[in-house]
C-alpha cells in the first residue's frame, strides 16, 4: 500500500516506519520535527520526507495514498498540559481537517492514534473494554475523545477510519522517551541504583511494546476492510496490565543492586484504569502483543549500557517531551504556536553519540 505516516519522527513513528518498508509498503513520512535531534543512538537513518506541520497540510499532499496513519500529536499529558488550547488545536482540529482533507483526496483508510487515556478516571476496577465510557482527564486525553467521535462521522463506503487505542507503551526506539513509566524507571535504576515512585504504587497501567504497537497497525493497515471500518480497538495485551509498584520490582530484579524508593506524599493517582485487550487478539490474532515486560526491561537495560546512559542525560531534554519544547521555546527556535522558526530550526543531523547531553 502506498501509505504516509505523520509524526513519523517520533517514539513510535520511528520504530513503526521500518516496519512497514520492510513489509512492502511505499511509505511517505511527514513530520514538523519537534523532537528533530533527540536520537538515541549512534545513528540516523531516517528521513523526514515532509517537514511540515499537520496544521498547514494542503489536499494536494494527500493525493495517491490507500491510507494514512496518523501519530502527529503533542503527545502525553505534561506536555498536553503546557497550553490546552493548542493540544486541541494540533491534536483535535488539525487531526480532523487532516481526515477531511484524506477523504477528499480519495485516502480509503485513517488509522488514527488514540490512548487508553481517553479512558481516564475509571469508575470501575473492572476490565474496560471498547465500549466503557470515556472519562479524560487532561487535555491530551480529550483531544483523543473528540478526535474520535467526530472520525466516526466522516466513516462511509469510501471512507474507513479506526482508532488504535495505545496501551503506555515501553521499549528502546531511536527516538528514546524518558518520560514514559518503564522507560524512565529502568533509566533511574541503572544511572541511580533507586526506582522512584511519586504514587504509592497501586495505580494501574496498561502497557505495551513499542514495536508491538508498530506491528497493531501494521496489521489494521493489511486487515480486510470490514474487520477495521469505524472500529475501535484498544492496543495492548490484557495480561500486561500492571500496578505501578509490579513494575518497579520488575525492574529491580533486572537491575543489579538497585532498590524501590517512595517519593514523600506519594499518594493513589486519579489516571488508573485496567483495560481489555481481547478484541484487538480475536479480529486479528497477528496483532496480538508477544513482547513481555521482562523482555523489554532487559532490552532497556542493554541499551542503556551500551549507549552509556548517564543521569545527566535523564536530567537533560533530549529524552524527556516537555523539557525539550519548554527548551525550544525558550531559545527561540519554535514560535508560541510550536512551529519551528525559520532559520533557527535543528537540523536533521546524524549524531556521533545520542546519550550525552
Ligand atoms: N507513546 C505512548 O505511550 C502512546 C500511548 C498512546 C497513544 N500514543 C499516541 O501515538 C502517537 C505517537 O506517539 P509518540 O509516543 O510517538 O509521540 P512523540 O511525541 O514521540 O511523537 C510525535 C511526533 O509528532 C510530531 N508532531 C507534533 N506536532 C506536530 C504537528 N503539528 N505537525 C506535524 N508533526 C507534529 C512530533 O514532531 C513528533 O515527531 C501520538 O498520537 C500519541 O498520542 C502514544
Amino acid at each position: 500500500m502506498r501509505v504516509l505516516v505523520t509524526g513519523s519522527d517520533g517514539y513510535i513513528g520511528s520504530v513503526m516506519v521500518p516496519l512497514l518498508r520492510e513489509a512492502g509498503h511505499d511509505v511517505l513520512t511527514l513530520d514538523s520535527c519537534l523532537f528533530g535531534d533527540c536520537w538515541f543512538g549512534p545513528t540516523n537513518e531516517l528521513a523526514v520526507d515532509l517537514r511540515v506541520d499537520i496544521r498547514d497540510v494542503d489536499v494536494s499532499m494527500l493525493e495517491g495514498f490507500d491510507a494514512i496513519v496518523h501519530l502527529a500529536a503533542i503527545s502525553n499529558d505534561p506536555l498536553g498540559d503546557l497550553d490546552p488550547t493548542l493540544t486541541d488545536e494540533v491534536n483535535h482540529l488539525a487531526s480532523i481537517r487532516l481526515a477531511r482533507m484524506a477523504k477528499r483526496a480519495g485516502v480509503k483508510r485513517f488509522l488514527f492514534s488514540s490512548s487508553c487515556s481517553l479512558y481516564g478516571a475509571a469508575p470501575t476496577d473492572g476490565y474496560l473494554t471498547e465500549s466503557a465510557a470515556f472519562n479524560p482527564v487532561t487535555a491530551y486525553g480529550t483531544s483523543k475523545v473528540l478526535v474520535e467521535r467526530e472520525l466516526a462521522r466522516l466513516a462511509d463506503e469510501a471512507f474507513s477510519p479506526t482508532y488504535l487505542r495505545n496501551a503506555t507503551a515501553y521499549g528502546v526506539s531511536p527516538k528514546l522517551r524518558l518520560d514514559l513509566v518503564v522507560n524512565d524507571l529502568v533509566g533511574s535504576a541503572y544511572t541511580t541504583g533507586e526506582v522512584l515512585i511519586k504514587s504509592d504504587g497501586t495505580p494501574w497501567r496498561p502497557l505495551v511494546h513499542v514495536q508491538d504497537i508498530a506491528r497493531a497497525f501494521q496489521a489494521i493497515l493489511e486487515a480486510p476492510r470490514e474487520i477495521v471500518h469505524d472500529q475501535a480497538f484498544n492496543v495492548g495485551a490484557t495480561r500486561q496490565n500492571f500496578q505501578v509498584r509490579e513494575i518497579a520490582e520488575t525492574v529491580t530484579r533486572a537491575v543489579p543492586g538497585s532498590r524501590v524508593v517512595y517519593a514523600e506524599g506519594g499518594g493513589p493517582d486519579i489516571r488508573n484504569y485496567r483495560v481489555d485487550f481481547s478484541k484487538l487478539e480475536s479480529s486479528l490474532p497477528e496483532a496480538k502483543p508477544v513482547l513481555t515486560l521482562e523482555e523489554g526491561v532487559l532490552e532497556l537495560l542493554r541499551e542503556y549500557r551500551a549507549h552509556g546512559l548517564t543521569k545527566e542525560a535523564i536530567q537533560g531534554s533530549r529524552y524527556m517531551r516537555l523539557a525539550h519544547i519548554q527548551r525550544r521555546l525558550e531559545d527561540g527556535s519554535l514560535d508560541p504556536s510550536l512551529r519551528p522558526v525559520v532559520g533557527r530550526d535543528q537540523p536533521q543531523m546524524k549524531h556521533g553519540s545520542g546519550a550525552g547531553s
